[in-house]
């Protein structure tokens, strides 16, 4: 159920707007998202990723090299929460990896940038999409069998609250041989630090892991470049890096992504 992000009391769907009790009133914008995101909780004027990143991201996506990723989540949730009803898709970007489970009948994406979200919205009807921040999840308690965070950020305790019981939460995390084709001519000399790839998450029981690795090759510097710009390597890549991929017309590469399901105890 969701709820006021002022009140935390239950919202109603109206014709144009959501409203609670207390009459705080939000639009229902034109694309159908809704802004549930607060000035309290805003700690910049546009959070999140911007509109270059959001489109980046689809035009990467749409073409299908990441289609393995989300193959491999349709069948990790078919097989580990086969009954779901309800799907939260917490930092859910353009909406391309909650399209795919669109057997679950209550799909819900959230995401921090308002550009993300009417870009999911513009494109994905039949869900719920929410401008909103991950710590404080505009749903009431045990609200849904299953959440993602895609590449986004994990906050135990906010998470637990909304899953039922026993829900399944995916994790999914980019291994240290992500990109490393892409990295190489972003970082020459940088060894990265090491990352806990399965951490342990307080109100969950860990319950399987899987590592998916994919070759593909990208045969346009356009699509090289939206490579760049949907990772975090675009806030630090160097002058002289940034011409070299100007320059790069090709880009065979590897995905390695890591898959991390918990149940909520
Ligand atoms: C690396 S992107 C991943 C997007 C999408 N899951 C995908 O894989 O295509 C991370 C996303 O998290 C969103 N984000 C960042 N901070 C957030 C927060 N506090 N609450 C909700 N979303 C947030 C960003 O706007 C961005 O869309
Ligand atoms: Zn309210």
């Amino acid at each position: 159920m969701v709820i006021c992000p002022l009140c935390h009391s239950p919202l109603r769907k109206e014709e144009r707007s959501m409203t609670c009790e207390k009459g705080h009133c939000f639009d229902i914008a034109k694309q159908g998202y809704v802004n549930l995101l607060t000035v309290q909780q805003k700690h910049s004027l546009h959070p999140g990723d911007t509109r270059q990143m959001v489109l980046s991201r689809r035009e990467f996506l749409e073409a299908g090299y990441y289609s393995p990723i989300g193959e491999k989540l349709k069948a990790l949730v078919q097989t580990h929460c086969p009954k779901a009803q309800a799907v939260l898709d917490v930092g859910c970007g353009e909406g391309y990896y909650l399209s795919h489970l669109s057997s679950i009948p209550q799909r819900t994406g959230v995401d921090i940038s308002k550009e993300a979200v009417r870009c999911a919205a513009g494109k994905y009807k039949d869900t719920l999409w929410l401008t909103a921040t991950a710590s404080h999840l505009p749903f009431s308690d045990h609200s849904f069998d299953c959440l993602l965070s895609m590449f986004a950020l994990t906050m135990e305790e906010e998470y637990r609250r909304v899953l039922k019981p026993d829900g399944l939460f995916v994790q999914v995390l980019a291994g240290k041989n992500h990109l490393t084709a892409l990295k190489n001519i972003i970082y020459p000399t940088l060894v990265e630090k090491e990352k806990n790839l399965q951490p342990d998450l307080e109100g969950f029981q860990h319950i399987h892991s899987e590592t998916l690795r994919f070759d593909f090759a990208v045969e346009e510097n356009l699509q090289v470049k939206n490579l760049l710009s949907m990772t975090p390597h675009v806030w630090r890549i160097s002058k002289e890096a940034a011409q070299a991929l100007e320059q790069t017309q090709q880009l065979r590469d590897q995905g390695e992504v890591i898959f991390n399901l918990y149940k909520a105890k």
